[in-house]
């Protein structure tokens, strides 16, 4: 045998999940974004099984069409993957029997594993493998130690050789059994020479009535084949979900792995445990993340951009260097390199910024295309909106862009210069170059570098203010 030896996988998803007390298939719950069974296909293919057979059962059809999903059409395993039912529950033998017709003269080593057990990694199944290999094992198995090994079937081995002899569930053992604290993590790599009488031969004689799968470690043992019990580096990586708490504790482990990944990667986190970052967002190298930050959505982070912290970032993408200061939110937008962005702004779907841009606090940008260097620093709404390069938008301007029916678009030319509390009433174009002074209202076009006002003229009454003040001293009196 050799590690170029075909490999078949068989993945067991047919049990009730009765203790999630939930109508959906247990293996379809999602953790960190995705369906437990996805996370389990996704470290399964990087063993290149030549098969991938699923056996489902309890809603099996649901399950078939969600991983069936065009979103999943591209992923490493969709063409591997095939799915067998298993009629009724009677026990993880019995399901794994019901793969062999789908395995049919398959020749070579058959992994099996649980599909609700998403936090195996790769690099675990590779190292399986090759002390799978290396022992020239009929069986081998990933073992986990834990401190509390509560419900997992313990690992027996022979006291003298320390070779396992045998998985005894936990309801099945002797209370000095119950004190083994390796247990089964329920992934294995079989012979298939081996595997298929094996199954064929289970028996159901335990206290629950059913096949268990385990016995298959047994068997081997005394036909005298090489069992391996390879013990995990992490034990965490057993953790299956049986109830909605363990759920919880695997959505957080899931979280954690994706973020010391990113910190291994050179990304800072100040609080990482109030960090949420989906799966296929991107973080480059260089990034420090403040507290309380969400990225989702495919957004991509581009190298060295500072995220303050309080932020909410969506199917984004954020340009090299940028400076997100403290509390933005972000959708279905783009920011250039070199920008900064807020404290407290707000940047709504179709918001363009360019390289050098300035979106300074309480400004609401949506639909709207800031070229290079245009700034809007205060107070600003800017929607249906093309602001020029080098553009400067002056504090509480406001692009009236909607009239109660339809929304219009306004032009402010390059360079052009807004003075602070303008109304732009769209449709509206400002000349490149123009000014236009504070408070005015803009309803017509602005030629380039003219000047536009339209505030009322100013009227100074010399000492009206302090006969006022007199009159009133004088009532009062
Ligand atoms: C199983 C192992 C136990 C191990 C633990 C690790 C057996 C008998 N015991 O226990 O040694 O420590 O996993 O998590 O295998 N399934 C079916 N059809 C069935 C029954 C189960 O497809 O009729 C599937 C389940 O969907 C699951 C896997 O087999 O993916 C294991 O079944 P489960 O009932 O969760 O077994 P555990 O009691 O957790
Ligand atoms: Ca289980």
């Amino acid at each position: 045998m050799s590690p170029q030896e075909p490999v078949a996988a068989v993945v067991l998803a047919a049990g009730l999940g009765k203790r999630m007390k939930s109508e959906l298939p247990k293996v379809l719950h999602r953790a960190d974004g995705a369906p437990l069974l996805w996370h389990v296909l996704e470290s399964v293919a990087t063993l290149a099984p030549e098969r991938i057979v699923v056996v489902i059962g309890h809603k099996g059809d649901q399950v078939k069409s969600a991983l069936s999903a065009p979103e999943y059409r591209s992923a490493p395993w969709a063409k591997s993957l095939v799915f067998v039912t298993q009629s009724e529950p009677l026990g993880s033998g019995d399901a794994a029997k019901c793969a062999l017709k789908e395995l049919g003269g398959f020749v070579g080593s058959v992994l099996i594993c649980a599909g609700d057990a998403p936090l195996l990694r790769p690099e675990s199944l590779q190292a399986l493998r090759e002390c799978f290999h290396k022992e020239q094992a009929s069986l081998a198995l990933l073992t986990a130690k834990l401190n509390q090994p509560g419900a997992y079937g313990r690992i027996v081995r022979d006291s003298n050789t320390h070779k396992v002899t045998a998985i005894k569930e936990a309801r099945d053992c002797a209370s000095h059994e119950l004190l083994i604290d390796e247990v089964n993590t329920g992934t294995y790599l079989v012979d298939s020479a081996f595997l298929k009488p094996a199954l064929e031969g289970l028996k159901n004689d335990n206290s629950q009535k059913e096949y268990y799968l385990t016995d298959i470690v047994e068997r081997a043992a005394k036909e005298g084949q090489t069992v391996v019990g390879l013990p995990l580096m992490d034990s965490s990586e057993s953790l299956g979900v049986n109830t909605p708490a363990e759920l919880a504790q695997i959505e957080a482990l899931l979280r954690a792995r994706r973020l010391t990944k990113l910190a291994m990667e050179g990304v800072t986190f100040a609080d990482p445990s109030t960090v949420l970052i989906e799966p296929g967002c991107r973080i480059a190298a260089g990034c420090k993340i403040g507290p309380n930050v969400q990225i989702l959505a495919n957004s991509n982070i581009a190298a060295g951009v500072t995220i303050e912290g309080c932020a909410w970032i969506s199917n984004s993408s954020i340009g090299a260097g940028t400076h997100l200061k403290l509390g933005v939110r972000i959708e279905d937008s783009q920011v250039g390199s070199d920008c900064l962005v807020g404290p407290f702004a707000h940047l709504r779907p179709g918001s363009q910024l360019g390289d050098d841009v300035k979106i300074g606090n309480f400004v609401e940008t949506k639909k709207a295309v800031f070229e290079k260097g245009a700034k809007a620093s205060h107070l600003s709404y800017i929607g249906d909106a093309f602001v020029g390069a080098e553009a400067n938008i002056g504090a509480g301007t406001i692009t009236c862009n909607y009239d109660g029916y339809q929304k219009y678009v306004t032009k402010i030319g390059a360079g052009a210069f807004i003075g602070s509390n303008t109304s732009l009433i769209a449709p509206v174009e400002i000349g490149a170059g123009a000014t236009v002074g504070a408070s005015s209202a803009i309803a017509k076009n602005v030629e380039p570098d003219a000047l536009a006002v339209t505030r009322a003229p100013q009227v100074n009454k010399p000492g009206w203010s302090k006969a006022r003040r007199e009159k009133a001293a004088k009532k009062a009196k």
